[in-house]
């Protein structure tokens, strides 16, 4: 409808139909499921305001909100539609990998297209706004939410978050795609000690710097939402940070669409310590500009109170008000409600063949290998035998913790994708071990004691397993062990502190390395695991993420060589756990460690460890080999632009996509400055024997960063590229920024 027949729309309303758009509740609300994440706990909200409420929580499916939708219109006396409102982080019926397996593509063209297809399906169902991307900059593989995170890279993050914006809202404002809410704004990732919702406190400058550009690329590619995220920054929860929300979000950053807090986290205000009670809550949340208040009854009580007691001005809240329903208005639904949602829609779209065939495809460019000794990587399709083993060898388990609308059952379990490549008489198969040695934990998400003790294997069952896998180990060639944390040991409130394979599984895989077979382990995890003791057990180790519902199918393609492997970490493995957070963009320290092989003591250091993680951020092998040669600079001196070219030679005589990294360390700041950052990358298609040249144009802007005075500036003088296949690798070349 036309912008003034929105206005005269706000002012008709009552305040108690004003300040229900303003309320979101889950499904159990209007007689669905309770697809909610989080603390559950009765709200006191009496149904009055349930039918005047703006949107639901996590309920998808065409038939369920088409009718829940139409419910409730006959109920609203102005006809105001309801918004669905979910978590589809990474797929809706089709699960693509977790984003820290997204992120190892450096692909967000590919990446941008699969989030478009989940766009499709999303609306099919009817779901009108998703909370994603996903955005949060994650240094720390403690914090189990590393799973829904690109990594550890403002530049790589903000790529993507570009690419899964735009896929996610293509031609949102002609009837396509689902609007995209951004989260968690900000910094949600910095928790301290990895420890889930813990406190983020840093400097200004380190926030601009690295954790908010990649929510700034989604605000710049047109997201229509933002969530505030549960941690406090600099002393304020998030949800009630004017300076967060208001000064850099609003106003500095022009966003003027909808802000929703994370669940429950305006009430939650109470228990940081920064309100007393609900209503100086709402107040707090209100004024920071949190428009949509998530499942506490804190608005939907506080709201009408404080405006009558003059508190918080009617302007105010209008506002909030009138973006709610502008991005009704823009999404349509005054004319359609339902947005197109259907069952014959589903049916039409739901993981169709081309969509499991881009799933494949995401999932083959994310998976990473990161070791092959002996070259034991690819196998030969039916020339030997194989063991497949471990609690992941038939597991539909793959798809991971947010994949909330997916289905187990349409996933292609890694037994299956090795049935394409190996006959009866070749491939061998057995559990071999349990997932965990106690499943206890599981208790927290609702699993009732029983369920619990379901789960897992019976002792004599563990004794037989072990004894079938040695058995069948000993007959095979080559044993592939499919290991990894179980899908509840990552994801929100997935936090760890021991972030090595389970214990029952390093015990067993120990067992298998002492037969001395050629062995290829297979890593399925939310996060970064330490995979120091493994790297010395196996040949071969493939990170496989959790891959998805083509996981099985991509998995076999690289393990029996129809795929080459190209994925990159985005994200750092680290050597111990105590060297967390770690990141490569580190600054240099007054003493640094100039070489691994350093003697002396007073430099920065462990004694009980290497400073270098086991896997660098940009690492990965291939089954091709290439050469970088010739790095060259356009000139030493740069005033705006410089051109940096390097050759690449592919080496082998498989084809092969490379991810050409140039990195710049700024020698010499105002503040210190990391040793190096990532400033541009490009995927190069090499057929075998093939070299080309790789142009970069690197720009003055891009030298740009927070200064002493912390104005966002490029100060002149030395400065080294470093252009190379991850960011330890590299050729180096010098210029002066004039
Ligand atoms: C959860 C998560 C958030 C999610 C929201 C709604 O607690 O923090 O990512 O979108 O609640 O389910």
């Amino acid at each position: 409808m036309e912008e003034t027949k929105l206005k005269e729309l706000l002012d008709s309303l009552s305040w108690p139909e004003k300040i229900g758009q303003l309320v979101q509740l889950s499904g159990d609300f209007f007689h669905a499921d309770q697809l909610a994440v989080g603390p559950q706990k009765k709200l006191g909200i009496d149904q009055k305001i349930v039918d005047q409420v703006g949107s639901v929580l996590n309920v998808t499916g065409a038939e369920k909100t088409r009718e829940i939708q139409d419910r409730y219109l006959k109920k609203s006396r102005h006809k105001i539609p309801l918004l669905f409102m979910a978590d589809i982080i990474y797929g809706y019926r089709t699960i693509f990998p977790i984003p820290l397996g997204l992120g190892a593509t450096w692909n967000p063209a590919l990446i941008e297209e699969a989030y478009e297809q989940t766009a499709e399906e999303s609306k099919a169902a009817g779901a009108h706004v998703t909370f994603a991307p996903m955005v949060d900059l994650v240094r720390d593989a403690r914090w189990g939410r590393s799973l829904e995170s690109t990594g550890e890279d403002p530049v790589l993050n903000s790529a993507f978050a570009k690419a899964m914006v735009t896929g996610l809202q293509k031609d949102l404002l002609n009837g396509g795609g689902i609007a995209s809410c951004v989260k968690h704004f900000a910094a949600y990732g910095a928790a301290e000690g990895g420890r889930e919702y813990n406190t983020v406190d840093m400097s200004e400058r380190r926030l601009r710097q690295d954790y908010l550009p990649s929510y700034k690329a989604a605000v710049d590619a047109g997201c229509q939402l933002v969530m505030t995220s549960f941690n406090t920054y600099d002393g304020m929860p998030v949800t009630g940070s004017k300076f967060l929300l208001e000064d850099i979000l609003r106003k500095e950053w022009g966003f003027d669409g909808v802000i929703i807090s994370d669940y429950a986290a305006i009430q939650e205000l109470i228990a940081h310590g920064v309100a007393t009670d609900d209503r100086e809550a709402t107040k707090l949340a209100i004024e920071a500009t949190t428009d949509i208040d998530m499942k506490t009854p804190c608005y939907a009580k506080e709201l009408e109170p404080l405006i009558e007691d003059g508190e918080i001005s009617t302007e105010l809240v209008d506002r909030s008000v009138y973006r709610v329903l502008k991005l009704k208005n823009d999404l349509g639904l005054f004319e359609d409600p339902y947005r197109g949602a259907s069952q014959e829609q589903e049916e039409c779209v739901f993981l169709t063949e081309e969509k499991r065939h881009l799933a494949k495809k995401v999932s083959s460019e994310s998976v990473v290998l990161l070791q092959n000794k002996r070259d034991v990587l690819p196998l030969t399709p039916n020339q030997e035998k194989v063991l497949l083993v471990g609690p992941y060898g038939d597991n539909q388990e793959l798809i991971g913790l947010w994949a909330v609308h997916g289905k187990r059952e349409d996933v292609v379990t890694i037994k299956k994708g090795f049935e394409h490549y190996l006959d009866s008489e070749h491939l061998l198969y057995t559990q071999g071990c349990d997932m965990l040695e106690d499943y206890t934990f599981l208790g927290e998400f609702g699993a009732t004691k029983d369920q619990i003790e379901q789960l897992g294997l019976t002792d004599a069952m563990k004794e037989q397993e072990l004894s079938q896998a040695l058995t069948l180990a000993k007959q095979a060639d080559t044993v592939v062990l499919a290991l990894g944390e179980h899908t509840m040991q990552s994801g929100e409130a997935g936090s760890r502190t021991d972030i090595t394979l389970p214990k029952i599984q390093q015990d067993f895989l120990q067992k298998i390395a002492e037969l001395n077979k050629k062995t290829v382990l297979i890593v399925i995890s939310g996060r970064p695991l330490v995979l120091t003791k493994e790297v010395e057990l196996v040949d071969g180790i493939v990170q496989a993420w959790f891959p998805g519902t083509e996981g099985g199918n991509a998995l076999a393609d690289i393990i029996f060589g129809q795929t080459n492997p190209t994925g990159r970490l985005s994200m750092s493995f680290p050597y111990s756990v105590g060297q967390l957070p770690m990141y490569y963009s580190e600054f240099k320290t007054g003493r640094p460690l100039t070489s691994p092989t350093h003697k002396g003591r007073f430099v920065s250091k462990y004694l009980d460890s290497q400073n270098d993680p086991l896997f660098s951020f940009g690492y990965g092998l291939s089954y091709s080999k290439v050469m970088y040669t010739d790095l060259t600079l356009s000139s030493e001196q740069m005033h705006e632009t410089l051109k940096v070219s390097v050759k690449v030679k592919n080496i082998s005589k498989r084809t092969t996509t490379e991810t050409v990294q140039l990195y710049v360390q700024d020698v010499t700041g105002s503040v210190v400055r990391p040793v190096k950052e990532l400033k541009a990358f490009q995927k190069v298609a090499l057929d075998a024997d093939e070299e080309k040249t790789v142009y970069f144009d690197l720009t003055k802007e891009e030298l740009k960063f927070y200064t002493k005075n912390m104005t966002f500036d490029a100060e002149p003088g030395a400065f080294i590229v470093f252009v190379g296949p991850n960011v330890k690798d590299t050729q180096e070349k010098s210029f002066t920024l004039l």
